[in-house]
């Protein structure tokens, strides 16, 4: 179900694009543009979408972007670098040189995609020739360049809005619940960690990361309509509170739908990935999930990726009616239901990487409770 839908985005119009280009006679040898995008809060630079001739083996790769100083430059300054000898670049050991050769690449054009002191990533043209990227080249790639930097930025801005929407919702309702900042940062990071691992294993691009990573924190926007006296319960909820609770996930989907029609964004090709995340992250793979009791592949890979990660977070953060467990005691917790309620593969990613786990935690570490 996803996949058709996300190919649709922004990666399928950098092909078409790319078709484009090459129909120029001078820029027929441009074998590859990509697109990485940059997180300032964890300092992660992550591959995005690409259109590449033949395999691109740079896909589904995460680099902090101070160990890559040459680049951490340009996103500084704002310079577009030509390298029209990666090979060279590479013996002098300059980042990512080194892979781009090994894959066949032998010049390469970077852009930094900023606007208004905001740096969003990088855009990559690369040649399997050497000395392709000559000055009346990068002349007549120039306007392309602000094109591609344009749509990506537009994207971008389009989920923000959606999620500076999603806070005034909040804020302007009184609830207050565990679902504040820290929880929401982490979770999302959790679900990009998760997503990025069993992404490959189901043919999902870094675009399909990214989404996740984007909407994810958007997974309870409907707790806004459950009474404060339930959601700030410092106890179990009874039976008739938890049918109350229940109904944030049925909410939370006619906030989506609206939001949509009114920001008219229905067309918007990840739409579906936000409308699933949010309608299904209560689903069990034994069909004991609620509100619909969907069960195993029926349930969107997107909302089995943001249920493993919102529930590890809720084990680890404290809450006013329990401690914060241990990493350790909440993945074995999430393998024992591994299977039953949760994803196998989404539960084996979290757990196969602790030290990203705990990256994640020093980073966004307040408590609200505090
Ligand atoms: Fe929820
Ligand atoms: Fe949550």
């Amino acid at each position: 179900m996803t996949l058709p839908l996300m190919q649709r985005g922004l990666a399928e119009r950098l092909i078409c694009l790319h078709d484009e280009i090459k129909g120029d006679e001078s820029l027929a040898a441009l074998s590859r543009i990509a697109v990485a995008l940059y997180d300032d809060s964890t300092d992660l630079l992550k591959t995005f979408i690409h259109s590449s001739d033949g395999d691109s083996p740079l896909e589904h790769t995460v680099a902090r972007l101070s160990e890559l100083p040459t680049l951490q430059q340009l996103a500084w300054t704002g310079a577009r670098r030509t390298i029209n000898d990666l090979g060279a670049a590479a013996e002098a050991g300059q980042d990512q040189a080194v892979r781009l050769v090994a894959s066949g690449y032998r010049s390469s054009y970077t852009v930094p995609i900023q606007h208004k002191g905001t740096f969003y990533g990088f855009l990559f043209f690369n040649a399997f020739i050497p000395n392709f990227f000559t000055a009346p080249v990068v002349a007549r790639l120039r306007p392309y360049a602000d094109l591609i930097a344009l749509a990506v930025m537009r994207e971008l801005d389009t989920v923000r809005m959606m999620a500076a929407a999603v806070k005034v919702i909040r804020s302007v309702s009184s609830a207050r619940d565990e679902e504040t900042g820290s929880h929401l940062a982490r979770m999302a990071r959790y679900a990009r960690l998760i997503a990025a691992k069993v992404a490959p294993r189901h043919d999902l691009s870094d675009e399909f990361v990214e989404f996740v990573f984007q909407f994810a924190p958007l997974h309870d926007v409907g707790k806004v309509s459950v009474p404060d006296s339930i959601l700030l319960k410092p106890g179990r909820l009874t039976a008739e509170e938890f049918e109350v609770m229940k109904t944030h996930v049925a909410k939370g989907v006619h906030i989506v739908d609206l939001m949509m029609q009114d920001f008219g964004l229905k067309s918007m090709p990840h739409f579906e990935l936000l409308r699933n995340i949010v309608a299904y992250h209560h689903e069990a793979l034994d069909g004991s999930g609620y509100p619909y009791g969907l069960a195993g592949d029926a349930i969107p890979l997107e909302a089995r990726v943001a249920a493993v990660a919102d529930v590890f977070d809720a084990l680890t953060s404290q809450r006013p009616y329990k401690p914060a467990w241990t990493n350790e005691d909440a993945i074995a917790l999430l393998q024992e239901q591994a299977g039953r309620k949760f994803d196998v593969a989404c539960v084996a990613a979290l757990a196969e990487d602790p030290a990203a786990v705990a990256d994640i935690q020093s980073r966004f570490n307040e408590t609200i409770f505090d």
